[in-house]
């Protein structure tokens, strides 16, 4: 047993990424650039400078720096495109902006380009660059140098005179892009300091409503090497840095703005105060579309929604409350990318940066916590076990969306409390394989029950976490199948016996077939794709296993790109993987 355990341990390391996110870190370190003072002087902003044009989904331009793709064959260049394609259609099909007519340009730091500024208001060079710092070498966005071409200009006015002495003109720009984001792969300190961290992102300009417009994400090489690299895991931190830059950021709170009124012709105002600390010291957002969603889902009145205190005990931090907000995208340390969602509070955040229009849809639900009320999660409520989040011990029992069987215990982020997290290894029910137990069922409709059902007449069994299939019937109904077994019905909330066998069966309640797959990844593109498979798709034996090819053939006409073409190829070979318990 005791050896068991440890094995457990040391594959822990092994299999899961205990990613840590160091955007805190790096974002202050980043240098910030807001247009020219003239701007921005305002403490209320007038939005309606700019014509009323409607929001249209953003725009996320990846800039993939030349050179820097020596570190990683060009297969992995490829597979990582292919990952970040997939992550900026998640983000453009999530949120829209009041897009900006032309090419993207971003700001030079009158600071650092102009050693003096006229400031005589009644002259034509009033606020306008005196002189050049001669130590001036352009922007960079964290370590990246930006490209002139991607700058405004400026220019520099005499003393007198009504024209500039010098102008650089604007750079072409970037067309068709919201967001800039500097995509480098290197071996940084940063990456070498830390070994588990993926990558790690930083916003580096701001607009005149102060949202983000660029940014640079930087992957650490280790990570997506050839055997190493895992693309939901890349997809899934990817989008978690993409969030962090585009706005969820404890440096920006103090820029989301109130544009509630906007629409009825008044102007936007920052919101005086984001995050706030409770009752308890704890630091919650306490914006209104985030108060009203955690309020909904816990099934009480509006209340904040509380922010990661581990290395934040006297302000807020960037992430998310492990113990109330599990599974998340945005909580500090990540659940494997099938159990990680993007979900309803963090677009209540986003919607609260009065910047971004955010649409939702049924898979942004938040199982964790649903409807148990407003003390749930608190260090001192969680061994309270009823409601079937939390857990006390170190059983084997099952992770709350039932895909998996879980382990009791805990981690520097709960503060104490123990939750069921998934089995280092071979507790995916949803995957086939041959571990089985006598009754067991792992497979594609293979779910998570607590159970102590068995073959053994006279043996009083523990009830623990075991893999059954199951199928929906309707929304939050459904009925299990044991191996030997018929399809028998499974009442939330109700304990069933299963022919030939001792024991019982708990079936779980407002968990499963709840109007939502969390397996069906929202990664490929929403516009039908019928594929076909022929003879030519083959699978055949080589040495090291099974190699497949898929061959995609696209209908006259179609619009089909390499990027879509890859995405659909890992889509499909990690099914044909999943499905055949085979390592990729
Ligand atoms: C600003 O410029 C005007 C015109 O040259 C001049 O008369 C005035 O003294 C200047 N003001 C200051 C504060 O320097
Ligand atoms: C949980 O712990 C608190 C003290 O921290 C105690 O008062 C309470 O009775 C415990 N509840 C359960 C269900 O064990
Ligand atoms: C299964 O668990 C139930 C409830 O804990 C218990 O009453 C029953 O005796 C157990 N059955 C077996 C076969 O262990």
């Amino acid at each position: 047993m005791h050896h068991y355990l440890f094995s457990l341990c040391l594959s822990v390391v092994a299999r899961f990424c205990s990613c840590i996110c160091i955007h805190d870190s790096v974002q202050r370190e980043t240098t910030v650039v807001s247009p020219p003072a003239s701007f921005h002087h305002v403490s209320r902003l007038h939005a309606r400078d700019a014509p009323l044009v409607s929001r249209l989904p953003l725009r996320v331009t990846p800039w993939y720096l030349p050179g820097e793709s020596a570190l990683i064959t060009p297969t992995q260049s490829r597979k990582l495109q292919a990952a970040m394609k997939e992550v900026t259609k998640i983000v453009s099909s999530i949120l829209s902006v009041r897009r900006v007519g032309g090419p993207l340009l971003l700001n030079r730091d009158t600071e650092r380009f102009c050693h003096s500024i006229w400031r005589n208001s009644t002259l034509p060079n009033y606020n306008k660059c005196g002189s050049l710092d001669k130590s001036y070498r352009g922007e960079t966005c964290l370590d990246v140098t930006i490209p002139d071409s991607h700058l405004r200009g400026f220019e520099v006015w005499p003393e007198l005179g009504q024209e500039p002495s010098h102008v650089t003109s604007d750079g072409e720009g970037v067309p068709d892009s919201d967001f800039l984001l500097y995509v480098r792969v290197a071996q940084t300190e940063r990456c070498a300091a830390q070994t588990s961290v993926v990558a790690y992102a930083s916003y580096c300009q701001l607009d005149h409503s102060g949202r983000p417009l660029a940014g640079v994400i930087v992957f650490c090489p280790e990570h997506l090497k050839e055997g190493e690299y895992q693309h939901s895991l890349v997809v899934q931190v990817s989008l978690h840095e993409l969030l962090h830059a585009l706005g969820f950021s404890r440096s920006l709170f103090a820029h989301w703005i109130d544009c509630s009124l906007y629409e009825t012709g008044d102007t936007c105002s920052f919101r005086s105060r984001v995050a706030n600390t409770d009752e308890y010291g704890h630091h919650r957002i306490y914006t209104p579309t985030v108060m009203q969603k955690m309020g909904e889902h816990l099934g009480a009145g509006p209340v904040g929604a509380p922010l990661e205190n581990k290395d934040f005990p006297l302000s807020a931090s960037s992430h998310w409350e492990s113990r109330l907000l599990q599974g998340s995208i945005l909580t500090a340390s990540l659940s494997p990318p099938h159990l990680t969602h993007l979900d309803i509070i963090t677009l209540a955040a986003f919607k609260d940066m009065g910047w971004y229009e955010v649409s939702t849809n049924t898979n942004d639900q938040l199982l964790w916590g649903k409807g148990a009320g407003l003390y749930f999660g608190l260090p001192s409520t969680c061994n309270d076990t009823s409601t079937g989040f939390f857990c006390t011990g170190s059983d084997i029992g099952c992770h709350h969306l039932h895909l998996d069987k879980g382990i009791c215990s805990t981690d520097s982020f709960l503060d104490g409390c123990r939750i069921y997290k998934p089995l280092p290894s071979g507790g995916e029910c949803w995957i086939k394989q041959e571990n089985e137990e006598p009754g067991e069922i792992y497979g594609h409709q293979s779910r998570c029950f607590f159970s102590n059902l068995t073959k053994e007449v006279q043996l009083q069994t523990k009830v623990k976490g075991h893999c059954y299939l199951h199928r929906c019937l309707a929304p939050n109904s459904f009925q299990v199948k044991v191996q030997g077994s018929e399809w028998t019905d499974c009442p939330p909330g109700a304990r069933i016996q299963v022919a030939g066998f001792e024991g019982l069966i708990l079936c779980p309640s407002e968990r499963l077939c709840m109007g939502f797959d969390h397996l069906t990844t929202s990664t490929v593109s929403s516009t039908p794709i019928s594929t076909m498979v022929s003879k030519e798709g083959t699978i055949f034996p080589t040495e090291e296993g099974v190699a497949v090819r898929v061959q995609v053939t696209v209908g006259k006409g179609k619009q089909w790109s390499l990027d879509k073409t890859m995405i659909l190829q890992e889509e499909v070979l990690g099914v044909i993987a999943q499905n055949a318990g085979m390592q990729r």
